[in-house]
């Protein structure tokens, strides 16, 4: 794997790449690698082209009551992850490279999907990953980009911008990696206690149940949303929304439709986790 800590540097590279014949697929990422990251990593692979993965804690997408100073950066073991996932160029640029100077041009995401859900209770988040991913994409060039689903309301912003921007980028989602008890893995989980992981099952836990009861024909979902809400406060959590919307947009569906999706937002003691399921 080459590294490479400049866009000059990373360019180079990937024209030689073009000039070969080659595909660029491209896995953007803040580090701190799990297995939900490998799988993108492998799923790209297996799309037959040059694969090309990025580390960068990217400030933009935090808000002022975030973690970015706490995230973890876990440098040298994500590069023997990525190294041993078979990547071909990691693109690791320091905040000097990407923001030489405070941004000014910006990418505002669509009105409703920057602010409902994730959009409300981490307000500019969407702001942040849209630009930076923008800026990534120009750099990178990628044929493809791949994106987990854990992050869902992030993947269709993502692919909306793609469209809507007429990108010639090919938009892959990856299917979010579970622990064996449920739990999605994600570089927060690092944050739990030891009962706090025992507890943070649960949630994985509620959307399966909410997804048997919808299929089985409960179809009010308010009252589900809200009763699902109810059972992570009794048991300590602080949720902030259990959410049945439309997969394509994320508009609140009819009694009728189709096409769901789950998504729950709750802290757990200090630690924020977000999940999803779709029905
Ligand atoms: O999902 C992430 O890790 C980040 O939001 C991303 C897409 C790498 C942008 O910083």
């Amino acid at each position: 794997m080459q590294t490479h800590l400049t866009i000059a540097s990373l360019r180079a590279a990937l024209d030689a790449e073009r000039d070969a014949g080659k595909r660029i697929a491209f896995v953007p990422t803040m580090g701190n690698l799990h297995e939900g990251h490998i799988t993108l990593m492998h799923r790209a692979i297996n799309h037959g082209a040059s694969i090309v993965s990025s580390i960068f804690v990217n400030r933009l997408q935090f808000g002022p009551t975030d973690d970015f100073e706490r995230y973890p950066r876990t440098f040298e073991a994500d590069c023997a992850k990525l190294v041993e996932a078979g990547v071909h160029h990691l693109f690791a640029p320091d905040e000097q490279q990407l923001y030489p100077s405070p941004q000014k041009f910006v990418v505002e995401p669509d009105p409703f999907l920057q602010t409902t859900l994730e959009g409300e209770f981490r307000p500019g988040h969407f702001h942040g990953v849209a630009t930076v991913v923008l800026k990534l994409f120009n750099i990178v060039q990628p044929h493809a980009a791949l994106f987990g689903k854990k992050d869902y309301q992030q993947f269709l912003v993502l692919s909306a911008m793609v469209r809507e921007l007429n990108l010639r980028i090919e938009v892959l989602p990856g299917d979010t990696v579970r622990d064996p008890d449920g739990l999605a893995l994600s570089s927060r989980n690092g944050y739990l206690s030891d009962s706090e992981r025992a507890e943070a099952p649960r949630l994985y836990r509620l959307l399966s149940a909410l997804r048997e009861q919808i299929l089985a024909g409960n179809r009010d979902f308010d009252a589900l949303q809200a009763e699902a809400m109810a059972e992570l406060a009794s048991h300590g959590w602080a949720p902030q929304y259990v959410a049945v919307r439309r997969r394509s947009d994320l508009q609140s569906p009819s009694a009728q439709e189709g096409g769901l999706v789950i998504l729950a937002a709750a802290f757990l003691g200090k630690t924020r986790l977000i999940d999803n399921l779709e029905v």
